[in-house]
């Protein structure tokens, strides 16, 4: 007999034959207890799996997958379940970031090299959601996101208790107002359960952006990981792929043109992180659909910051979800005409449809459009020479005396001379100085950490001044705040103009005016790039190699640059 193919879900390619290919491939899955009927035809399942202890954040998600599975099988699939590359947040150095386009492939290989006609994205900790969003969308399949959900408010000495304050805690050891004993105290009352950060860092507006892309089903973003309706959406969310396999429901029939346009928009509703340039264009560039850098600047500039939530505002992911989660404030922008409410979402039904019953139970965590928490936010795309390829930064998380602002530079040449010198009695810096950090984009320190943030010098707080404006081609923390502007492009590594700004040169930030200027004349600038050298790459071999030699620049998406576009589901020839 032969192992022609049969027609039907591309899994029929695996289990469908009925020759010796077929019997292989049917034999070997039995070996773990499947019957015999579940290769007749039913969808399969994959359930992507970010699970890992060096993930925190995501370590509930071996319990989560079985409620997954529960449904695939209630509706009558076969849910597969395989791990990929984990990439954590916290312990994962240089930074989880340089990890985020190899989990991506490993996400998109394992997919169309095996048996799966649809696919159950479990991610959560920040660069888990890009990465898997990413690699499933260069495949193209029925996919379906659960995100793992915040962690549980923390609280301390009877207080709530963010990644903000926790950050606030240690300028206060460092001025002498906290100790050490203060910190161990706090640590354990932080992260109180499973669950991602708790306040708007990256990890939570990415699932909100999943949500608002019509990716997964409502209030994904915001039930707590360990509350029990994440177990039932878990269910739910088996259920629902089945059936988007039979409907054909893809990728690319959800996360349209619209549907990036509505991400942009709930992103600055929320106040959402600036990582968040970076990761839906790369997922967008994936998919085929245009979103370039002026997008965030043009979507957003209309939309109001609705959420007073930490690290723009005072509450925590849980807040939100007790005041109503995301529906609410996907309600509100769809019945002021601010989102593609027609847009289809993986339930089947619009964006608008399966938010109209959404109710706020708390206005002083969720605003409204008629009475915003902060008008205009969202994120600023800024230009100029500095920044020929863009620049951006969050205003809602910066000092408004400082949107406009002009002052003298004072210029680190990477993060260790940074961390040498900040604290530094003598450094000559002022409230006025704007501190720049060069070779931190995504070739000049691979995975572009989370270094932008340059914390404020001693000699200042001591003074008084806790805000001061920053330039670098660094990303920052979504939990983090401050006037800074990140993710210069092109980067210094690549002979942007940022690698040869020099201490003293005048820097003009005007954020209303979205310009980013160094004031030195362009005869000079173009001296100092003549002479400028290329620094020595970072590793002859390995993963940093294929990343530095590949990699784009952040305002493309900071993607390697033969993974943009897809390849589509074709299952590959059988050769065994
Ligand atoms: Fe994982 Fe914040 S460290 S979400
Ligand atoms: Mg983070």
């Amino acid at each position: 007999m032969s192992d022609s193919k049969k027609p039907g879900l591309r899994s029929q390619d695996w289990f469908g034959g009925r020759g010796p290919k077929g019997f292989v491939h049917r034999a070997w899955v039995r070996s773990r207890g499947v019957p015999g009927d579940h290769f007749d035809g039913r969808p399969v399942i994959g359930i992507c799996n970010t699970w890992s202890e060096l993930t925190p954040c995501n370590s509930h998600f071996r319990d989560l997958a079985q409620y997954v599975r529960e449904g695939v099988l209630e509706a009558g699939g076969v849910p597969m379940e395989f791990p990929v590359t984990s990439p954590g947040e916290t312990l994962t150095r240089p930074t989880a970031m340089l990890l985020r386009n190899l989990t991506s492939m490993d996400v998109e290989e394992t997919l169309r090299a095996n048996p799966i006609d649809g696919v159950v994205l479990l991610m959560g900790c920040d660069k888990t959601t890009p990465a898997l969003l990413m690699g499933a969308a260069s495949v193209d399949l029925p996919t379906i996101g659960l995100n793992s959900g915040p962690m549980l408010n923390g609280s301390w000495r009877g207080k709530p208790f963010g990644i903000k304050d926790a950050w606030k805690l240690g300028d206060d050891v460092r001025e002498g107002r906290a100790t050490i004993g203060d910190v161990e105290d706090a640590e354990s009352c932080l992260n109180r359960s499973h669950g991602v950060c708790n306040v708007m860092g990256t990890a939570s507006t990415m699932a909100s952006i999943v949500e608002a892309m019509g990716l997964s089903l409502p209030d994904n973003a915001t039930i707590p990981a360990v509350d029990a309706r994440r177990k039932v959406m878990a269910r739910m969310v088996g259920r629902r792929i089945v059936d988007m396999v039979r409907e054909d429901l893809t990728m690319t029939k959800i996360v349209t043109r619209e549907a990036i346009e509505n991400a942009v928009r709930v992103n600055a509703a929320v106040g959402g992180s600036t990582n968040a340039v970076i990761h839906l264009t790369a997922v967008a560039r994936r998919l085929e659909v245009p979103l370039d850098i002026d997008d965030w600047d043009v979507q957003s500039r209309n939309i109001p910051n609705l959420l007073n939530i930490q690290p723009s505002g005072d509450y925590l992911m849980q807040d939100f979800h007790e005041a109503g989660g995301l529906p609410v404030i996907i309600r509100d922008l769809c019945e002021s005409g601010l989102l593609h409410g027609d847009a289809l979402t993986c339930t089947g039904k619009t964006l608008a449809e399966n938010n109209a019953e959404a109710r706020c139970f708390n206005p002083e965590v969720i605003f409204s459009v008629a009475q915003p928490f902060k008008p205009n936010t969202g994120i600023a795309v800024l230009k100029g020479n500095l920044a020929a390829s863009g620049a951006v930064i969050k205003p809602s998380a910066a000092s408004p005396h400082l949107l406009t602002h002009t002052g003298p530079a004072l210029v680190f040449e990477n993060q260790e001379d940074f961390e040498a010198r900040v604290d530094d009695p003598s450094l000559k810096v002022t409230a006025a100085s704007v501190l720049v950090l060069k070779n931190s984009g995504p070739k000049g320190f691979p995975g572009m950490p989370e270094v932008g943030i340059m914390r404020v010098p001693a000699k200042l707080l001591r003074e008084g001044v806790s805000d001061i404006v920053r330039v670098s081609d660094a990303r920052m923390s979504g939990t983090s705040f401050g006037t800074v502007v990140l993710h210069v492009s092109p980067e210094s590594a690549v002979g942007g103009v940022l690698a040869v700004v020099q201490d003293g040169d005048l820097v003009e930030l005007d954020v209303a005016a979205r310009r980013l200027e160094l004031k030195v004349p362009a005869e000079e600038i173009e001296q100092r790039l003549a002479e400028w050298a290329r620094p020595a790459p970072h590793s002859p071999r390995g993963w940093v190699k294929l990343y530095t030699d590949t990699v784009n620049q952040a305002h493309d998406g900071a993607d390697l640059d033969f993974l943009v576009g897809k390849s589509g589901s074709e299952p590959p020839a059988n050769q065994h």
